[in-house]
């Protein structure tokens, strides 16, 4: 049987699981919630959340800053969001047709988004971007993709160039940009001459290992201006950062206003769904491109999405999230001072990432990440060291406070071990 050497916690069930998973799961276990690559503390199965807490199968609690990885935005079980859904389910959830809610969750969206005009609805953040691409290229008939290096935009074969199982075909006309340098937006915008379908881009910088970016201004309104000038389709790939940076979409920070959105994640507060948003001039497209799903129709998950889109509306959950948000940035800068360590902490504060000086992560080398993540997360803070956090509305003064007494423990072992950066 597996053993977990350092944990402070037990660990027995978690360990059972995990050698059951081993003969019956795909790879014992697959995708982005496989531990198998985080350090030694990391549970792999969970049994409940509550809020900004879960709980792993042996009843290790922990103050939860990964969200499952986004879509929990106001907190585990919101009341307001499981009764919708129940509501719904105890109608029906999976039809001949859509229900109301879809025409409902569409009018909230795009009511809400200043240059949407329409909706379609999907189930993954994959899907979305995927179907972008599709319109991009039925609208414009043209071929090449520009997308940043590094960037993350799902799963599927077209976004995977050189993975195994894949084909180099698959991955074709696409062209690579560094976020936030125009300069090579521009290179690569004469590579792909008279054939630009699309540019697709990141809400904001958030590759793994990777300190993360705010897009810049002049870097937004630079790819809306070639959109603008060669009839290619700028695609805001938002399913990370949308609903926790701004209600309409997280490019109205800046101030630019892409053609197609792709939204997962928080739109559903964990209730399965995901969304492309559209401009007019994308709507005939819309009739050209086939795709779907058996469940993409589903009624709950978009009950829940109107319920979670209207609960951070009224309570300002975007505003919560902010503010403690600023107060975990602050205490860890803090802290990390006071030990005599160099940490960088980047990108928004609603997703909060931390790298150390000293550790490489284009190297993929983060030694003193992965201690001061497993000294955290043993003591029941949930943060992982390659990929930035999520917060949610549900998090409070209180369990940023609790977490710090955590992390000043995490901040010392990595003094201990690797000394003053
Ligand atoms: C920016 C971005 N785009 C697309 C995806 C793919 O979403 P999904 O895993 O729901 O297919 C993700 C998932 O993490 C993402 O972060």
């Amino acid at each position: 049987m597996t053993t977990k050497a350092n944990s402070l916690r037990p660990t027995n069930k978690d360990a059972a699981l995990v050698d059951r998973a081993n003969d019956v799961i795909a790879n014992g276990m697959y995708g982005h919630q496989s531990v198998a690559g985080l350090p030694d503390g990391f549970p792999q199965f969970f049994a409940r959340g509550e809020g900004s807490h879960l709980w792993d199968v042996d009843g290790n609690e922990f103050i939860d800053f990964m969200c499952s990885y986004g879509p929990i935005v106001l907190g585990h079980r919101h009341p307001s969001v499981d009764r919708a859904a129940a509501e719904q389910q105890a109608l029906g959830d999976c039809f001949n047709g859509p229900t109301e809610k879809m025409v409902e969750l569409a009018e909230l969206l795009v009511g809400i988004t200043p240059f949407a005009d329409w909706a379609w609805f999907a189930k993954n953040g994959t899907d979305a971007t995927v179907y972008a691409l599709s319109l991009a290229r039925a609208q414009t008939g043209k071929r090449h993709v520009l997308r940043a290096s590094g960037a993350y935009h799902g799963a599927a074969p077209v976004w995977m160039k050189g993975a195994p199982g894949t084909l180099p075909e698959d991955s074709a006309y696409q062209l690579l940009y560094t976020y936030n340098d125009l300069v090579s937006v521009n290179d690569a915008v004469d590579k792909a001459g008279d054939d630009l379908a699309a540019i697709i881009v990141s809400a904001f910088r958030h590759d793994v290992f990777h300190d993360q970016e705010l897009p810049t201004r002049e870097f937004a309104q630079g790819l809306r201006d070639i959109c603008d000038a060669t009839g290619a389709v700028l695609i805001l790939d938002d399913v990370r950062g949308g609903f926790r940076l701004d209600l309409g979409g997280s490019w109205e920070r800046v101030g630019v206003k892409p053609d197609l959105s792709a939204y997962c994640k928080a739109i559903g507060n964990g209730y399965p769904i995901s969304a492309v948003l559209g401009a007019e001039k994308l709507q005939e497209a819309t009739g050209k491109v086939f795709d779907t799903g058996s469940y993409w129709y589903q009624a709950a998950p978009m009950a829940a999405a109107i319920a979670t889109i209207t609960q951070l509306q009224e309570t300002g959950g975007i505003g919560t999230m902010e503010r403690v948000g600023n107060r975990l940035r602050k205490g860890l800068a803090a802290q990390a001072e006071s030990h005599g360590l160099e940490i960088t902490l980047s990108g928004p504060v609603q997703l909060p990432f931390m790298t150390f000086a000293g550790d490489d992560g284009s190297a993929r080398a983060i030694p003193r990440a992965a201690l001061f993540c497993n000294e955290a997360v043993k003591r029941g803070v949930y943060i992982l060291p390659h990929h930035n956090g999520f917060l949610s509305a549900a998090h409070t003064d209180e369990d940023i406070a609790k977490a710090l007494e955590v992390t000043d423990v995490a901040f010392e072992a990595v003094k201990n071990e690797f000394g003053r950066a």
